[in-house]
């Protein structure tokens, strides 16, 4: 059983070059047990065929507002308000911009407007069209509207530019449908769960930094299963392009300093996760200029210890979370090591991984994990990230309900 199987999604399909990703979307949320009744636009015909998204789905697909024969076996308004959640993807600038201004010109506006159940977005444009203010503006207002979003993300366009714009992956829209209809039963509800996530930025120059790889996805994969249990999720993440978790708060930073001040102001809360790749080491000068080329050879940086933002959040004697998670990526002796860094860092649990040449870790989607805790060793099988994340999660739910008891 998913939060999916026997709920029924109305899937938009705006007219952009991502429309094709609809495909995949359909496909996933049927394995889910969905059932997916689609609309396309007039332009998503030129994208995408019916008969494709028919064959994918099972159901007819509706394109047209005024076609008697759907009227009579169901009408529009039926239509948007017998289906569990509405999924606008790709929702273009235009679509966009009918939502924000409440018009009503064809099947897919219409039905957007008689709706009654949630809606969620997956925009889809050039860079441009996302950043212009009309379209920024319309987001804006849909997002006071209750319409929520997924991405876009960022990377490079069919056009040939770069930077936000990209559709958000149809995965990540599933993720976020299942959030979204996640039952209510929400044993983290009116708890707050604290996440860093991504890697730390630590400048040289105005113009380079240090960092690492890490991707963010495991972070951003916790939050959006601390979402889905009801918590109050605040992510503190470095610079990645991922989208944010529906219903999650991000506060962005770059260097590991920027990162402990935010978390320090996020305290106290019930869950503290750092799962973020925190660079060790600060250059202890910045150049306020870019470093140039110079005879005399290379410029020899010389390095200073960043703070360690989950020992320091541990070792609080006020505002400690109730149950501080650290991360341990190793690369030998998985378990032992991270034994010892349970002990050094003064947490609850270490989620320990292999991250050795050939596993993958890093910026894939799986991941094969040990809790290693006081009480000992737990080691998972591999799994995707997002169930690492729910699993995870619902261990922490038990952890909290063990330390209510105690008190
Ligand atoms: O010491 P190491 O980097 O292996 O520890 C990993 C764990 O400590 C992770 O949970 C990471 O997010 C956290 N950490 C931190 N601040 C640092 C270094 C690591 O919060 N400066």
């Amino acid at each position: 059983m998913t939060a999916l199987s026997g709920k029924t999604v109305l899937l938009i399909v705006g007219g952009g070059i991502a429309a094709y990703k609809c495909h995949e979307l359909i496909r996933l949320l049927k394995t889910r047990g969905c059932r997916v009744r689609t609309i396309l636009t007039r332009a998503a015909e030129e994208f995408v065929t019916p008969l494709s998204l028919a064959s994918l789905s099972g159901e007819k697909v509706h394109t047209a507002l005024f076609n008697l024969t759907d009227e009579v076996e169901m009408g529009h308004i039926e239509l948007s308000r017998a289906a569990d959640l509405l999924v606008v993807a790709p929702a273009t600038a235009d679509l966009l911009a009918k939502m924000a201004h409440g018009l009503a010109d064809d099947l897919a506006s219409t039905a957007l407007l008689a709706t009654d159940k949630p809606v969620l977005a997956a925009p889809a444009m050039n860079v441009r069209m996302w950043r212009h203010p009309a379209t920024q503006r319309n987001v804006k207002v849909l997002d006071g509207d209750g319409i929520r979003f997924v991405g876009p993300n960022d990377g490079e366009m069919a056009c040939g530019e770069f930077g936000p714009g990209r559709m958000a992956e149809p995965a990540e829209i599933v993720g976020a449908i299942s959030s979204l209809l996640q039952p209510k039963d929400q044993p983290l509800a009116g708890r707050k769960v604290v996440i860093t996530a991504g890697p730390t930025r630590e400048p040289i120059d105005p113009v380079r930094f240090i960092s690492n790889h890490s991707s963010g996805k495991q972070g951003y994969a916790i939050a959006a299963a601390a979402v889905a249990l009801g918590a109050e999720t605040v992510i503190v993440s470095g610079p990645v392009s991922l989208p944010i978790p529906p219903g999650a708060q991000v506060l962005r930073v770059e260097t590991a300093r920027d990162m402990l001040v935010a978390c320090e102001d996020e305290m106290p809360c019930d869950i503290a996760i750092f799962a973020a790749a925190v660079a060790d080491w600060r250059v202890d000068q910045i150049a306020d200029q870019k470093m140039k080329k110079r005879r005399t050879g290379p410029p020899v940086l010389s390095l200073t210890e960043n703070p360690d933002i989950l020992k320091t959040i541990a070792g609080k004697t006020s505002k400690r979370p109730t149950i501080v998670v650290g991360f341990a990526a190793e690369t030998e002796q998985v378990v032992a090591n991270a034994q010892a860094k349970l002990k050094k860092k003064g947490c609850d649990l270490i989620v320990a991984n292999d991250v050795a040449e050939g596993t993958g870790v890093f910026g894939g989607d799986r991941n094969t994990v040990h809790l290693v805790s006081r009480a000992g060793v737990e080691s998972w099988p591999a799994m995707s990230k997002q169930d690492v994340s729910t699993k995870l999660m619902h261990r922490l739910v038990l952890m909290l309900r063990a330390d209510d008891r105690k008190s």
